[in-house]
């Protein structure tokens, strides 16, 4: 039998154990983050608990076949669906090793040689993360008190330099999880100058629900000093595949993709990709249990009187007693691991949306939590 039709027949599945669904069902769902203390509930990377569309799942499979060709093909399907998806062209489209790759290429590509790096504080870490190793010197502008982007300070700061400047937008902002005013942002890529250059990152765009938010993507026909990344790591649940994208003006796009790795579409992400696209299904429910889960755990610490700061995403932002530490070792006691430290921010947890039944279970650790005198 043909490699081909030994994956197609699902004589591969049958050695997997069971039919071809059920048992991709058994491979992907509950294996891990039971929500014990050594298997801990996993809400701590902003992930999607859900896992894969089955279309995706069943994509990857079927593409196995292919994995030992270099992905070109797949990377111009996936290049020409997502041009059809944001109606733009594909000259508009860089693809990546997840959206992190989006942020290093635009930084390097657009920040060097003698560039800096304008960034909220505390933001989503990567593009700072990017910068410092090449010499790139970056300047933190603390958020605003209601957590969104200090848009006249960074633009203070900014018009310092008469050199290139990278900004750094994240919004929504990670790990806060708020939005800044797309009109303000808007206002300053209208009268900004030449040398700078504005990264969108709307990681989480899909999550949004608030009307006064759009996407920067408006932008990218007119002005070559604006990128949107994007990424299938969220809301199509494919963290571990690693595929993201910039959009952005082709003069950019080209520049961007000077400095991107070859071949950076890896087959079976590209195919999942495709598939995900295509499972509007998918999409809608991983949006609505997103919704759920956070209304469970809004509920929960609005009832206990815990300050939160409002999310338009995966995740929540809530304020703790105590050191940061502790907390995340109780919760891992408790069977869940909760997010990472995020300075100067210490004094908050981030806590990723999980199932709804893991958000009650987490409800109800929350109160035993309070009952200790922890929260
Ligand atoms: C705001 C933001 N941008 C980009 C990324 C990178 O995601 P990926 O590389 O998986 O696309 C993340 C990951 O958590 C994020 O929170």
């Amino acid at each position: 039998m043909e490699r081909r039709q030994f994956f197609r027949t699902g004589v591969a599945a049958g050695l997997l154990g069971a039919s071809l669904p059920d048992s991709l069902e058994a491979i992907t769902r509950p294996r891990r983050g039971r929500g014990t203390t050594a298997t801990p509930t996993k809400l701590s990377s902003n992930e999607n608990p859900l896992g894969l569309s089955p279309a995706a799942e069943k994509a990857i499979i079927e593409g196995l076949v292919d994995a030992n060709r270099y992905p070109g093909d797949t990377r111009r399907k996936v290049i020409a669906a997502l041009a059809e998806h944001h109606h733009v062209g594909g000259e508009n489209i860089v693809t990546g090793g997840g959206s992190t790759e989006i942020l290093r290429v635009a930084v390097h590509a657009m920040g060097l040689p003698n560039g800096r790096l304008v960034a909220a504080e505390p933001t989503f870490e990567d593009a700072p993360g990017y910068s410092a190793p090449v010499g790139i010197p970056i300047d933190k502008v603390p958020l605003r008190p209601d957590a969104s982007h200090d848009v006249p300070r960074m633009r203070d700061v900014a018009s310092r330099s008469d050199g290139p400047v990278v900004v750094f937008i994240c919004n929504p902002n990670n790990p806060t999880g708020t939005l800044t005013s797309c009109a303000e942002v808007d206002a300053w890529i209208t009268e900004a100058t030449d040398n700078i250059f504005f990264i969108l990152d709307e990681a989480y765009f899909d999550f949004v629900e608030d009307s006064s938010y759009w996407s920067g993507l408006k932008w990218i026909n007119d002005n070559p000093n604006v990128l949107v990344s994007r990424t299938f790591s969220k809301v199509y649940g494919m963290a571990g595949l690693r595929l993201g994208y910039g959009i952005a003006h082709p003069t950019t796009v080209r520049k961007l993709i000077g400095v991107a790795t070859r071949n950076n579409c890896n087959h079976l992400a590209g195919v999942a990709g495709l598939a995900s696209l295509a499972d509007r299904t998918f999409y809608r429910k991983s949006v609505d249990v997103n919704r759920q889960s956070r209304h469970i755990l809004y509920e929960a610490l609005r009832h206990l009187e815990i300050e939160h700061l409002p999310s338009h995403t995966n995740f929540v932002m809530h304020r703790i007693r105590g050191s940061l530490a502790d907390y995340n070792g109780r919760m891992l006691e408790h069977g869940f691991r909760v997010g990472r430290p995020f300075p100067p921010m210490t004094d908050h947890s981030r806590i990723s949306m999980g199932l709804p039944t893991d958000m009650e279970r987490l409800a109800d650790t929350l109160h035993t939590f309070r009952n200790k005198g922890w929260i």
